[in-house]
């Protein structure tokens, strides 16, 4: 139940079985045109979408490195951990202009606004930080990037397919997702949409030689569709198989089931007068596919998760400043209310044998009136 590498179906696993076949051949041609088409439906643009082999941080990686020359300005917006990578991958290849927030605290919308007027290239921001919990105000800075002509560049990795996100209407040129969050593909690829706007602003060459999404594009475009080098291809057979689930389930019915989800973790949470972390404002709700709760008074992080773990439910710590302040629970992908519930039950019989629930039952009970179960 952690906020990635989720669980991933049998199907999905077994798609990953089959015999290699050539990564220039038709049939893995028509493999990656049909992912492409459905990466579409699922990031809710029109512009091509390109799968790159690695983690999502190579999506992140290959946006900047191919936009923001060493002399060009990128506003880079934190409140997490994922914020901050942001600013780093920033100051690696161009002129970072960090705009940081307490982490987990909401982006103040003013600030962002006063680093545009100085003039940058691109502003790159997390829409789900998953190290807090918290969703940003991608619409409002959307808005902001198109007044001030700059390229928004927004990492969705934990976000696409469970939080709503609109690429097209919220005005995002790059948008970048991970295989191991809400579509439930193992890790290991980066699904990258690109807009024509942003393609005409690419450098001349990018500074990254790998992580090149011109030379991705160009891939994509030729016949058969392919990829610059070799991709993973049996993440490409498992994305493809986990696309076919998502359109069957419908990806409006799969954001909707997770948000509902998260709101049964948060509902169970305030039942049982466990803290949620991030502060939250009109323009920053929580999250719905990450609930990062503060650890109860009394009991420490290794008991906590450490005892849950026993029980065979396995949820995240927080990190770097909050490793044993906070926990968090996924809620993404092919998740069911049965997942839900067990994770529930276990916090509950965790913290009752370390004396700290007096109302055992209730989470669970709260959860499943919003499960419907
Ligand atoms: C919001 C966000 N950005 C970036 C990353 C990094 O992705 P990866 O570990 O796949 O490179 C993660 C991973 O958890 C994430 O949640």
């Amino acid at each position: 139940m952690i906020p990635g590498p989720v669980k991933v179906a049998p199907r999905v696993l077994r798609a990953m079985s089959k015999p290699m076949i050539s990564h220039r051949s038709a049939e893995f041609g028509a493999i990656y045109d049909e992912c492409r088409d459905l990466l579409k439906e699922f990031f809710e643009t029109e512009n091509e979408v390109v799968v790159m082999t690695g983690s999502g941080t190579v999506g992140m990686d290959a946006a900047i490195a191919g936009l923001v020359g060493r002399e060009e300005k990128i506003v880079t917006i934190s409140n997490g951990k994922f914020g901050e990578r942001f600013t780093e991958i920033g100051e690696r290849y161009g002129k970072a202009m960090p705009i940081a927030f307490d982490w987990g605290t909401p982006i103040n919308l003013d600030r962002v606004e006063a680093a545009l007027e100085t003039g940058a290239k691109a502003v790159a921001m997390v829409h789900n930080e998953t190290s807090v919990g918290l969703t940003n105000p991608a619409k409002e800075i959307g808005n902001m990037t198109r007044k001030h002509d700059a390229i928004f560049i927004v990492d969705g990795i934990s976000s696409i397919g469970g939080n709503q996100f609109k690429t097209d209407e919220w005005g995002i040129d790059i948008a970048i997702t991970g295989s191991q969050k809400a579509l439930a593909v193992p890790p290991g690829l980066a699904m990258v949409s690109v807009s024509s706007r942003s393609e005409a602003r690419f450098l001349e060459r990018s500074a990254s030689y790998y992580a090149d999404l011109k030379a991705h594009l160009k891939s994509a475009r030729k016949q058969p569709t392919q990829t610059p080098y070799t991709p993973a291809v049996p993440l490409f057979f498992a994305l493809q198989e986990a696309l076919h689930m998502a359109k069957e389930e419908g990806f409006e019915s799969r954001r909707s089931r997770t948000a509902m989800q998260a709101g049964a973790v948060r509902a169970a949470a305030d039942a049982l007068d466990i803290k949620l972390f991030p502060q939250i404002n009109e323009f920053s709700p929580y999250s719905n596919t990450v609930t990062a709760m503060k650890i109860p008074e009394g009991i420490s992080d290794d008991r906590l998760r450490g005892g849950m773990k026993k029980q065979g439910v396995v949820v995240s710590g927080g990190q770097e400043k909050l490793k044993g302040k906070i926990f968090r629970i996924g809620t993404m992908g092919v998740c069911s209310s049965g997942d839900i519930l067990r994770t529930i039950q276990t916090l509950e019989l965790v913290l009752a044998k370390e004396g700290k629930l007096p109302n055992r039952g209730a989470g669970v009970e709260a959860a499943s009136k919003v499960l419907g179960v």
